[in-house]
């Protein structure tokens, strides 16, 4: 098979990543293919926060315990409040993905990004996952100052997010895709 697509095949979303931080060549790198991915109109309606600073790392969990707690939504509050839940898994690097609120498709390109980011880094033998329920984060007024800290324009609203550090503990199993969601038409 073809080296890319082995490679889309191998990615395993990874939730156990060791503290050393990963290269600055090598995110610069994986940033570099983000903003390569296609998006509407070229409009580039997007912006990355990349977290590497372990301190302001530790302020946006525990806004984002303290948000899940007071979501109203007693699965994420019960899961928030246990000792173990760590948001971003110990991840040494975390990105943002947030897109102009008002430009049509941004999510979209953002999504997009968010793949590229995913496959740059399997490149590299850097673990990643994507996630959404620390979207939280911005849902108070701590995380909205939070969210001007990360350099994030006005006018910008979260995508997703995505831990990212090496890979620590063997690889996870392929969880099974269904091929029955695909119609060909000839
Ligand atoms: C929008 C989105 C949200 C996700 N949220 C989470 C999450 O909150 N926690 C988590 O552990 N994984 C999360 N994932 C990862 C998925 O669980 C994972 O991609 C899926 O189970 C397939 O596994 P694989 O990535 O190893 O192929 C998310 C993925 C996407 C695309």
């Amino acid at each position: 098979m073809h080296e890319f697509l082995q490679l889309i095949k191998d990615r395993r979303s990874i939730r156990q990543f060791k503290k050393e931080q990963i290269k600055d060549a090598e995110i610069q790198t994986i940033m570099e293919a983000a903003i390569y991915a296609p998006n509407a109109m070229n409009q580039q309606k997007w912006h990355f926060a990349v977290i590497q600073n372990k301190e302001m790392l530790d302020r946006m969990i525990n806004v984002i315990k303290e948000n899940m707690c007071n979501s109203g939504l007693e699965f994420l509050a019960e899961r928030a409040k246990t000792a173990e839940f760590t948001p971003f898994f110990g991840a040494p690097t975390v990105i943002y993905i947030t897109a102009a609120e008002k430009a049509k498709f941004a999510a979209v390109d953002g999504a997009l990004a968010a793949e590229n980011i995913v496959l740059a880094a399997a490149a590299l033998n850097i673990g990643t996952n994507v996630q959404a329920s620390p979207g939280f984060l911005f849902s108070s007024p701590a995380g909205q100052a939070l969210k001007k800290e990360m350099g994030i324009p006005d006018g910008y609203t979260y995508v997703c997010n995505i831990t990212m550090g090496y890979p620590d503990g063997p690889k996870p199993d392929a969880k099974p895709r269904n091929k029955e969601v695909i119609t060909y038409i000839k």
